[in-house]
């Protein structure tokens, strides 16, 4: 696959010259392109002009040394010299870069703007070459549109060495990105040295085996699996990371996903009895039991891990916790009579509160999942905003400040291109567009509340993510599209733009062995209603731009170059794929079509969608494609807590008699059966009648299909209503929350 993209990539790079697009990401806010270029060669000086930047002095030295074999002099001259200095008139982070045929001047308000003014230099490199490096002439003002411009990966789920974090740290600094969090603790590992509590290392960080495949097939492995940090280790990562201006966010989870605390401690949970540490993803219902030995503990952790991180913030999770051990619990039940708390969560509440005064007493502030908001937000905390975005407004709201976070743009274990191509993942659809996209700044809020908008980051849970390779994988460039979102002025976003200079920059992800994702090369189908709204019209694209689609139809293999849309009349199958001067890129992209009476038809959804499973829209219901069990964000709608109402026109009077109704179980994410299902018919589309209805406790689905038969009857308007199972059963993953109704196509025959 890289070979052919390769050719692209050379293409696209030698084609820059005066007026090109330069492959700079994040996209700087003021860009002159001059004429000329200045030419580095090992005779180039550096010329450091504050003795405080050697460190950045040295990091570039040693980039250059790495993936050149050049090594500049330092030396005080203005003549074939790269200059670095402070600026204090620049914002902290800000920075100047003049690049003309005679030197190079880096000017930044602090020594992180130097380093910024330094990545975005390294970007004006080319890749190829080594002796002479032909650097474009530019003169650039720049400085980042938000403080919070950050990165997650979970160590917990899976491991990652030291080596690796730094990798990692270091592609964040490339994207000018400064705050690195670092999930720690989990249900499935304990991952840092505690010198008061070794077992939470000794015990807390070893599993005896790991769920291996999907969740849903519930399977392990035996292997005893694990690993954790030094005191030592951190204290280098730490430093590691300060040169690249870059601020660990350490997180400690409680109350939930403690369980490899527990396992280690078993006297931290409410009944006290020996566990494993966890093997199975998900959510444990075993939680820290609120005792005044749990916060001695949790005190005395928060005491050594505050020592070792020098940043304001500590994460102490707070999402995803069942409240089941606390209602069964005396100890907890007498607790909340003493404490007046009405019900578990303002428990929540009145746990994190304690812990944020420890941490507030430490001299740093808490930071927490949105969970945090359930029951009161304590006094300080900011709060990270994953299960949307409401958390975050709910919280800017009241003054409190926010990092946004939201799965359906920030996370990055979701797949990122057709899954069927795609590694195994925990499921949605994310894509560099979607992310892109995305901007931190939630439309609710007005310009005193948007204030408290920190900024945004992408997170990487790693159930699914083994090696650092796919890691690398799944985190760029979704990545590069974040750096954008953060840095780049909005007015200033463009996709086109963003995906042309991406692609070039590919190239530099290549010199430094970053495994990325080429998602954005494949071929992308829309399908949408035809004029007449009585068939489908199948579109395909590639955000590639230059080559060539190719399709096949029902088994012949993708040869014919696609021109223009494709009218799709009779189900059967499509695969397309992208091609570059005739060599296929990566694996063709199968779409399969079920065409019925409905399909292409005009509809109406009565509520829409979930913006977080929006789909196509409502054609996604009758585009001919189903979905996957497996890619429950890809083709499929979701409504959460509401039921679905969808009003179908036929267009013209005609015979029908059964209505199938494609529909998804995965009870671990939510995701539930209907309760009932009912189908109305109208000719006018004003009355509808009754043709048939599955009532509540007689719905089954048979491979994710609600087939719904009645006598035969001329129609043009079909209703179709399926009812949201509602609340969570106790006992079941998210228990007390609304249930997703999922939805993926609806046949009428
Ligand atoms: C989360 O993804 N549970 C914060």
């Amino acid at each position: 696959m890289k070979s052919i993209f390769r050719i692209l990539i050379l293409v696209l790079a030698f084609a820059t010259a005066k007026g090109q697009t330069l492959p700079l990401i994040p996209k700087p806010e003021k860009v002159i392109q001059n004429q000329g270029t200045f030419s580095l060669t090992s005779q180039t000086k550096i010329t450091v002009l504050d003795t405080s930047l050697m460190s950045e002095q040295r990091l570039f030295n040693g980039y250059l040394d790495q993936y050149y074999k050049i090594n500049l002099k330092k030396e005080k001259t203005t003549e074939n010299a790269i200059q670095l200095s402070l600026n204090p008139s620049l914002g902290p982070e800000a920075y100047s870069l003049n690049v003309s045929p005679a030197g190079v001047q880096i000017a930044g308000g602090s020594k992180a703007g130097v380093f910024y003014g330094i990545q975005t230099l390294i970007q004006l490199i080319p890749t190829e070459g080594s002796e002479t490096l032909s650097i474009p002439c530019v003169k650039i003002e720049d400085r980042p549109g938000f403080g919070w411009r950050g990165m997650h990966l979970d160590v917990s789920r899976h491991f990652f060495p030291v080596e690796f974090i730094k990798k990692y740290i270091d592609i964040l600094a490339s994207y000018k990105m400064n705050t690195f969090h670092w999930h720690l603790t989990d249900d499935q590992g304990w991952r840092i040295e505690i010198k008061k509590y070794p077992k939470l290392t000794e015990t807390g960080a070893w599993r005896k085996g790991s769920m291996i495949g999907s969740y849903k097939d519930h399977k392990f492995d035996t292997l005893r699996y694990g690993g954790y940090y030094t005191q030592e280790q951190i204290k280098e990562v730490v430093g590691f990371a300060q040169k690249r201006h870059i601020t660990i966010v350490p997180e400690i989870e409680m109350p939930g996903h403690s369980l490899a605390a527990i396992a280690a401690y078993p006297n931290l949970s409410c009944t006290g009895k020996p566990v494993d540490v966890g093997m199975s993803w998900g959510v444990e219902e075993n939680v820290f039991c609120p005792t005044e030995e749990t916060f001695q503990f949790l005190s005395d952790v928060l005491t050594e891990v505050s020592a070792l991180f020098p940043g304001k913030y500590i994460h102490i999770g707070g999402d995803e916790v069942p409240k089941a051990s606390w209602k069964k619990s005396e100890f907890c039940q007498e607790l909340m009579k003493k404490e007046k708390l009405k019900d578990e969560h303002e428990l929540q509440s009145w746990f994190i509160r304690r812990i944020e005064k420890k941490v507030n007493e430490l001299g740093k502030q808490i930071i927490g999942w949105d969970e945090i908001l359930e029951g009161g937000l304590a006094p300080n905390a900011a709060v990270m905003s994953w299960r949307g975005t409401e958390g975050g407004i709910a919280a800017a709201k009241q003054s409190h400040y926010v990092v946004m976070s939201p799965g359906s743009h920030c996370y990055f274990d979701h797949y990122q291109g057709t899954p069927a191509n795609e590694p195994l993942a925990i499921g949605g659809y994310t894509t560099v567009e979607k992310t892109y996209s995305y901007d931190p700044i939630p439309k609710e809020l007005n310009a005193t509340e948007a204030r408290y908008i920190m900024g945004a980051q992408g997170n990487v849970w790693t159930e699914y993510i083994t090696t650092p390779e796919h890691a690398e994988y799944m985190a760029v460039p979704r990545m590069s599209a974040l750096a954008e979102v953060v840095w780049t002025p909005s007015n200033q976003k463009n996709f086109q733009d963003f995906k042309t200079r991406l692609i070039k920059h590919f190239s530099l992800l290549d010199k430094k062995g970053i495994h990325y994702s080429q998602s954005i090369f494949e071929v992308k189908a829309t399908v949408s209603a035809n004029r007449n709204y009585d068939g489908i019209i199948l579109s395909l694209e590639t955000l590639a731009g230059t080559g060539e689609i190719l399709y096949g139809i029902n088994g012949n293999p993708p040869a014919i170059p696609y021109k223009a849309p494709i009218p799709v009349t009779q189900s059967g199958q499509f695969s397309a794929i992208y091609t570059e001067k005739g060599i296929p890129g990566g694996k063709p992209v199968q779409i399969d079509f079920h065409i019925s009476k409905s399909t292409g038809r005009k509809i109406t959804l009565n509520p829409p969608a979930s913006e977080y499973y929006p789909g196509d829209g409502a054609i996604t219901l009758i585009n001919g494609r189903k979905g996957s069990p497996q890619y429950f964000g890809y083709q499929w709608l979701g409504w959460s807590g509401k039921n679905m109402e969808a009003i179908i026109d036929l267009g013209h009077m005609q015979p029908v008699s059964s209505v199938t109704l494609g529909v998804l179980e995965r009870k671990e994410s939510w995701i539930y059966l209907p309760k009932s299902a009912s189908i109305l018919l109208s000719s006018d589309g004003k009355t509808f009648e009754k043709a048939t209805e599955i009532s509540s406790g007689e719905l089954r689905a048979e491979n994710g299909q609600i087939l719904l038969r009645f006598p035969q009857k001329e129609t043009r308007y079909i209703k179709v209503i399926a009812e949201n199972a509602g609340r969570i059963p106790d006992g079941a993953p998210g228990a007390g929350e609304n249930a997703w109704l999922f939805v993926d196509e609806i046949e009428v025959n």
